[in-house]
């Protein structure tokens, strides 16, 4: 811990409680001016610390930045958000970054946090809208030891995972939309891009990005209709540390379930959570088009649609329309 996180300790468990600069200095060994260097850095950082001449400090509140000592601070997992946290105040992508600290070899559950992105990427080419210290942008890289063919499942647990910490924290009407968007009222809250680098048969790193679109409070026009955000739904401000916090909880959680007794609990949770199955679709992919009834989702991911001129179609990735 460094000595500016040692004071911040220090001053939160004494809530409510006054503490003079004279004690943070004895404590500490430090002089009062440095004392009061470490005070104005954390308050720079978002925390909110009073100061009197005559009191000394008074910690009112935690940062609302996602900084990572606040996500570490009563994290309930063992390896995600455990290891390394790499926090920036402004990135191009979380996910570029990741994947150039997973070829550098960064552990499984490490993870890539910003609080804007100037080029935040979708699925599809197209561009993540990523308003400063509004929105979720992380990005944790995984190990897992599944072939290539069976990175879909990720996604789809991803997509459970975010579901289950919005549900848990809001009293929204969650649902997911084959295969990684989030929605509340059929507008997107989330999504998820998902980037994977093979070698041979085996998976060396899978980057999952989760974008959560928290407390933005108005959307460029091109998706005003079609995209909402945890505020816009509840009309209260939404902590980003405690969705993190849960998210990666969810996520481990789902992570740890599928490498001990396979996806098999994980998609059918997803298909709870879909509700597509039975419905009427139209599939866009890069080059085509089809229009069919989802029968199921299979195993990998996969959805199975029979097609309206008849005969089954399996799709694996693409944009979908519910009809
Ligand atoms: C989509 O629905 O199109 C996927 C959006 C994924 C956005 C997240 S934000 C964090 C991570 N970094 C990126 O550049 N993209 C993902």
């Amino acid at each position: 811990m460094s000595r500016k996180e040692q004071v911040l300790s220090f001053i939160r468990e004494k809530r409510g409680e006054w503490v003079s600069g004279e004690s943070l200095s004895r404590e500490f060994k430090i002089s009062r001016t440095a004392i009061w260097k470490h005070i104005r850095r954390l308050r720079e950082e978002g925390y909110g610390i009073e100061s009197s001449p005559k009191k000394g400090y008074l910690f009112r509140t935690a940062s609302r930045m996602l900084l990572p000592n606040e996500i570490r601070e009563g994290l309930e997992t063992t390896v995600f958000g455990k290891g390394e946290i790499f926090y920036f105040k402004e990135i191009d992508s979380t996910n570029t970054r990741a994947k150039d600290l997973a070829i550098k070899g960064a552990l499984e559950g490490t993870l890539i946090i910003s609080e804007t992105q100037s080029g935040g990427r979708g699925r599809m080419g197209r561009d993540w809208f990523s308003p400063a210290q509004e929105g979720i942008y992380v990005s944790l890289i995984l190990r897992p030891n599944i072939s290539p063919v069976e990175a879909p499942k990720i996604t789809l647990l991803t997509a459970v995972a975010v579901a289950e910490a919005l549900l848990s924290l809001t009293r929204l009407d969650i649902s997911i939309k084959w295969p990684n968007d989030i929605l509340i009222n059929r507008k997107k809250i989330a999504g998820i891009l998902t980037e994977l680098s093979t070698e041979l048969d085996l998976i060396s790193y899978v980057v999952v990005g989760v974008g959560l679109n928290a407390n933005t409070s108005q959307f460029p026009p091109d998706i005003r209709g079609e995209a909402t955000s945890v505020f816009l739904e509840t009309g209260e401000y939404f902590s980003r540390v405690r969705f993190l916090r849960e998210y990666l909880k969810q996520h481990e959680k789902y992570y740890d379930i599928s490498k001990k007794i396979g996806f098999g609990p994980v998609i059918d949770r997803w298909r709870e959570l879909a509700d597509i199955i039975g419905r009427r679709i139209k599939v866009r992919m890069l080059d085509s088009q089809y229009t069919g009834v989802v029968e199921d989702i299979d195993e990998n991911g996969e959805l199975i649609i029979k097609g309206d001129e008849g005969g089954y179609q399996r799709v694996f990735s693409g944009d979908v329309t519910l009809e």
